[in-house]
């Protein structure tokens, strides 16, 4: 019986951090279904940053949505801003997602309070965070609060 006892205990500790974003867990920024709900901002196209992947950007809501097109200003705090990153041009192959998520003011403060993801094709969770790598490149080409896309 003694024996069992760590693997009780790994258990108990496993489940103690379902709610944590560590790798190989699934993003709880981006549900499983956001496709119903999600609007587009951006059509398929090649990007040179993204290990020349094809994105595709959408947005959670309307609010978000006006804000990234209208590119004059922050986007609302809970703003979700996701490119669906293909191999094939037509951004048909679904490699995985990099995501943008507007946190609490004071998350961030020095980079726009941007919690950054990025997933595999399942939508596990890679990198998160205030990942570096993502806010320096997104510093320098910042079109309007740290995105990128140009119209
Ligand atoms: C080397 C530069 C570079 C790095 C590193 C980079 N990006 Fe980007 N990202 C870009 C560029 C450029 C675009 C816009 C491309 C376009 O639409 O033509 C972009 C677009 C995006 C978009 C679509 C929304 C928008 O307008 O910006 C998201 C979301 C995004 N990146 C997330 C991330 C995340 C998350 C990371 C880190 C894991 C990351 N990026 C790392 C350059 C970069």
């Amino acid at each position: 019986m003694g024996t069992r006892r760590p693997l009780l205990l790994l258990s108990l500790l496993l489940a103690g951090s379902c709610f944590q974003q560590d790798s190989n867990r699934t993003s709880q920024i981006l549900p499983g279904d956001y496709q119903a709900s999600y609007l587009q901002v951006r059509g398929c196209r090649l990007v040179i940053g993204h290990n020349s992947n094809y994105l595709d950007v959408r947005v959670n809501n309307a609010e978000a949505q006006q804000a990234y097109l209208a590119a004059n200003g922050p986007l609302p705090q809970g703003s979700v801003v996701v490119a669906e990153e293909s191999d094939a041009a037509d951004c048909t192959g679904l490699t995985g997602y990099t995501l943008m998520f507007k946190d609490v003011p004071g998350y961030n403060a020095a980079a726009g309070d941007w919690r950054w993801q990025r997933l595999d094709d399942q939508r596990n969770v890679l990198e998160d965070g205030r990942v570096q790598s993502c806010i320096s490149c997104h510093t320098q080409c910042n079109l309007n609060d740290y995105t990128c896309s140009p119209p």
